[in-house]
């Protein structure tokens, strides 16, 4: 069972790759039933992306909220426990803090591992999506990649085969704090005039937290995760974030692109 987060579909990506490698049934995290059980002789496989070198809250609760009966299964049938983090360079100390919110509920984690991916955040100054050379160089090395850690997941290999990156304890525990507390204002998402009122925004959303207005304009509620879905998503870069987004890029994973010329109303 892989249970996995996403914004611009690389981690749905390597989820589902995973899923077809392994045959194992895959859950976007923030629509699983929480009546979904877990039994003997399965696996269990966590797929998001980093969210500024630590794990994005949304999968934290996500975990800390399991059902007792699900815990349960987990811990007397000794399910063997994966984690697959994306992103765009590095991971910092992100593997300690998922293992330490596993262990809060009595899990161990086996094997650890991050799959290099076009970077998507753009909140910033000075983050940007990456050129299209290093965007296709990224997106042509993760198949391997991906093999490379199913056959990890099989064998039951204990690792942690990660990108760290430089000054990784100051990253993970001291920035990723100032991220929780102050990473996304949900009140300066907005709109620009180039706005068709497609409502693209509000269906890509994971947490439902964008709706649309009787005026058919994006509504913004307070539930922002900031997985920037809504940003990459637009088919004509109306959505902004504050001022920091007007002229950044845009990307999302190949297998999600479609989603911009889907312009159903909602
Ligand atoms: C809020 C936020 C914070 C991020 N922080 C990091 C980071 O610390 N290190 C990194 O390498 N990439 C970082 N990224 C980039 C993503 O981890 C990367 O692009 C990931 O593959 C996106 O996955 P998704 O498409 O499944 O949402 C961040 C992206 C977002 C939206």
């Amino acid at each position: 069972m892989i249970f996995y987060f996403s914004g611009t579909g690389n981690s749905s990506y390597v989820a589902n790759e995973l899923g077809r490698i392994l045959k194992e049934k895959v859950y976007l995290i923030s629509t699983v039933n929480p009546a979904t059980q877990i039994f003997e002789g399965e696996r269990l496989i966590f797929v998001f992306p980093v969210y500024s070198w630590g794990v994005p809250p949304i999968v934290i609760n996500f975990i800390l909220n399991l059902s007792d009966v699900f815990k349960e299964n987990l811990r007397n049938n000794g399910i063997p426990i994966s984690v697959v983090m994306t992103c765009g360079d590095e991971v910092g100390k992100a593997p300690e803090m998922i293992e330490k919110t596993l262990e809060k509920i009595g899990l161990k984690v086996k094997g650890i591992w991050s799959v290099i991916m076009p970077n998507d955040y753009v909140l910033l100054p000075g983050f940007d999506v990456d050129s299209i050379a290093v965007e296709k160089d990224k997106l042509k090395k993760a198949p391997e990649r991906i093999q490379e850690i199913s056959e990890g997941i099989i064998e039951g290999r204990e690792t942690v085969d990660v990108v760290r990156g430089s000054l990784a304890w100051i990253k993970t525990y001291l920035v990723y704090p100032l991220f929780k507390r102050w990473g996304v204002f949900p009140n300066k998402w907005h709109s620009t005039p180039s706005c068709v009122g497609c409502g693209i925004c509000a269906k890509v959303c994971p947490l439902g937290n964008v709706s649309m207005t009787s005026q058919r304009k994006p509504k913004w509620g307070n539930k922002c995760c900031s997985c920037v879905a809504c940003y990459h998503s637009c088919p004509r870069h109306s959505v902004e974030y504050g001022n920091m987004t007007g002229k950044k890029g845009q990307y999302l994973h190949p297998e999600k692109m479609n989603i911009r010329n889907d312009r159903h109303p909602v």
